[in-house]
């Protein structure tokens, strides 16, 4: 059965802030059939490229992340906010189309060499998905693929990832 995922994508215009048009994933996620096919995909994607481990940003990247680790019997470790991970981390800072952040991750998350796939529910200006890599080469980690349910073509978040391996579900 061949399943059309943009069906299950909700547009809300003017949210978080007047002038972006939200896509939310919600809809996918409430459908169990739904989730298990995306996830499915990604997870072929990741097989393709002998992924040893996985990095997701907070928070939507652990929503896609975690199931592919969890079918692939790999890890996965969340790249998280200001004063959410405790130990030893490490920093990148990034802007995207409404904030200015930071992203952390354990110094441990990832071994050297290690094959790496980083995962979104979405594409927009690149700006999260670049910190996470830089956070994981820092590590010396080495991305082989980075996957995304939704990517927004206008955003040009492809041009700042172009050396990357890429995988999404759906374009706006
Ligand atoms: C959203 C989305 C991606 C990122 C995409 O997260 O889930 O992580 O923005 O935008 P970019 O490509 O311009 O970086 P958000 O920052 O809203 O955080 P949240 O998942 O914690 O709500
Ligand atoms: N949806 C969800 N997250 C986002 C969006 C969006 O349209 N734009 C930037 N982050």
């Amino acid at each position: 059965m061949s399943i059309d995922f943009s069906k299950y994508i909700a547009s809300y215009p003017d949210f978080p802030e007047p002038g972006v048009l939200f896509r939310d994933i919600s809809p996918m996620l409430e459908n169990g059939d739904v989730y298990r096919a995306a996830t499915d995909q990604i997870v072929q994607f990741a097989q393709d490229r002998n992924v040893e481990m996985i990095v997701g940003p907070e928070a939507r990247g652990f929503i896609v992340g975690c199931p592919v680790a969890y079918q692939m019997g790999v890890g996965f470790s969340p790249a998280r906010k200001k004063n959410k991970l405790p130990g030893e981390t490490i920093e990148e800072s990034y802007g995207t189309e409404y904030s200015q952040s930071s992203l952390y991750l354990r110094t441990n998350a990832v071994k050297p060499g290690q094959r790496v796939l980083v995962t979104d529910d979405l594409l927009a200006t690149g700006g999260t998905i670049d910190a996470t890599i830089r956070l994981v080469e820092k590590l010396g980690g080495i991305v082989v693929g980075t996957a995304f349910l939704i990517e927004l073509t206008e955003l040009k978040g492809r041009d700042k990832i172009k050396d990357y391996d890429f995988f999404t579900l759906l374009k706006y």
